[in-house]
C-alpha cells in the first residue's frame, strides 16, 4: 500500500476552532474506580499527556493522513501553566489565546481493562473570545484556509466566532464543516446549530446526536427511522447542491445523505478494539483530509473508515505508525442506495 503524498496543498489549508485540551491518562484496577481520590493523593501512577479535544483530533488525523503537520492551524484558549505549555510542545501551528484567569482544559482518562472514566475540565478553553480570531495576525490565517472545521461542542463558548467562519467561508466559497458532538449540545444549542445549517457544507454526527436534534429542532420522534431524518436534516444544507449529512453509528452502518439521495455504507470490522475515544474525530479527520484530495465523497467516507479504524487499534487519538492507505483497500462497503 502506498502512502498519501500530495504537494499541491498550502500550509494552513485547514482550520480548526475549538476547546485546546490536555489529555492525562493513566490504567487503573477496577477497584481503583471506588477509590477514584487515591490518584490525587498518593501519586502512585504513570501519567501520559497527550494533546486531546475533539478539535485538535481531528487536526492531528489530518496532519497525519497527509503526512504534513502545517496544513492544519489550531485556535482555542488556553491557561498560562505547565499543561499549556505541553499543548504548544505537541500541537503544530497552534493559536493559542491565553488566560490567567482559568487553567488549560484537561481530561483525566482512567482505563481499565474493560473501560475508562473521563472527568473534562474545560477551564480556560471556555474562556476564548472574537477579539482574539478578530486580530490582523491571526484573520490572515483565515484567509489562507480553505476549509473550517468546529465541533458542536464549541458553539457554547463563542456563537460569534463560530457564526463568523461560517460566514466568511459562505462569502469565499470555502468549505465550512461541523460536528453534532454530542446529545446535550443538540439539546441545549439546537437553536444555534439550527442559525448555523445554512453555512455547513458537510454536517457529521451520530445516529444518537441527529435523533436527538431532529427531536428538538425538526419535531421528529426519537422512534422515527434515521434515514428520512438525515435526508430531511441534508435538505436544511442550503449552502449550495453539494452539501452531506454524514452519520455514523459505532460499528452500525454510514448513513450519507446527499442531493443525490441517501447512501449506506457497511463498516469494516476490527478483530481487536484497544480503544474508542477519538474514534469520531479520527473519523472526521479522514474525510475532510479525502476531500482536499479532490477525493469523491464515497471516497472520502472510505478514508474516514481508516482513519477511524487506525484510531480503534491504539490508545487515544495518537497515530504512532506511519499512514499505510490506499482506496484499493475498502474500510466500509456501499450496501445500499436510495
Ligand atoms: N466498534 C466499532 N467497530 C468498527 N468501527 C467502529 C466501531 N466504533 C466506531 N467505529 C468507526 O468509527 C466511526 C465513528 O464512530 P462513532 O459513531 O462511535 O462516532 P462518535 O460517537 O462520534 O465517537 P466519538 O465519541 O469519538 O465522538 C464509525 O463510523 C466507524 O467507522
Ligand atoms: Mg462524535
Amino acid at each position: 500500500m502506498a502512502s498519501i503524498v500530495n504537494t499541491q496543498l498550502s500550509d494552513g489549508t485547514f482550520f480548526g476552532l475549538g476547546h485546546p485540551m490536555l489529555d492525562v491518562s493513566t490504567h487503573v484496577s477496577n477497584e481503583f474506580l471506588q477509590r477514584l481520590k487515591e490518584i490525587f493523593t498518593n501519586g502512585n501512577y504513570h501519567l501520559n499527556y497527550n494533546a486531546g479535544g475533539s478539535t485538535q483530533n481531528t487536526l492531528r488525523t489530518i496532519n497525519w493522513l497527509l503526512d504534513r503537520p502545517n496544513i492544519t492551524v489550531c485556535m482555542g484558549c488556553i491557561g498560562n501553566d505547565e499543561s499549556g505549555k505541553i499543548l504548544e510542545e505537541q500541537m503544530e501551528n497552534c493559536l493559542y489565546q491565553k488566560t490567567s484567569d482559568s487553567p488549560t482544559a484537561t481530561c483525566l482518562i482512567l482505563i481499565t481493562e474493560q473501560a475508562r472514566s473521563m472527568i473534562t475540565d474545560l477551564g480556560a478553553a471556555n474562556r476564548f473570545t472574537i477579539d482574539y480570531l478578530n486580530k490582523s495576525e491571526n484573520w490572515l490565517y483565515v484567509e489562507r484556509a480553505k476549509l473550517f472545521y468546529i465541533p458542536g461542542y464549541f458553539v457554547r463558548t463563542c456563537p460569534e466566532a463560530v457564526f463568523k467562519l461560517a460566514r466568511h467561508a459562505a462569502n469565499t466559497k470555502k468549505i465550512f464543516a461541523l460536528n453534532l458532538s454530542a446529545e446535550y449540545i443538540c439539546q441545549k444549542f439546537g437553536d444555534i446549530l439550527m442559525q448555523l445549517l445554512p453555512f455547513i457544507d458537510f454536517l457529521f454526527g451520530n445516529e444518537q446526536e441527529v435523533k436527538c436534534f431532529a427531536q428538538y429542532q425538526m419535531k421528529n420522534n426519537t422512534n422515527d427511522d434515521i434515514l428520512p431524518i438525515a435526508r430531511e436534516l441534508q435538505k436544511l444544507l442550503i449552502k449550495n447542491t453539494k452539501t452531506c449529512v454524514i452519520v455514523t453509528h459505532g460499528a452500525d452502518p454510514i448513513i450519507l445523505a446527499s442531493n443525490h439521495g441517501v447512501k449506506v455504507f457497511a463498516v469494516k470490522r476490527l478483530s481487536k478494539i484497544v480503544d474508542t475515544i477519538g474514534c469520531g474525530d479520527a473519523f472526521v479527520g479522514g474525510f475532510l483530509a479525502y476531500w482536499s484530495l479532490d477525493g469523491s465523497i464515497d471516497e472520502c467516507i472510505n478514508a474516514a473508515c481508516y482513519c477511524a479504524y487506525e484510531c480503534l487499534s491504539q490508545t487515544e487519538c495518537q497515530f504512532t505508525n506511519k499512514p499505510l492507505f490506499n482506496q484499493t483497500e475498502r474500510f466500509c462497503e456501499l450496501e445500499d442506495s436510495c
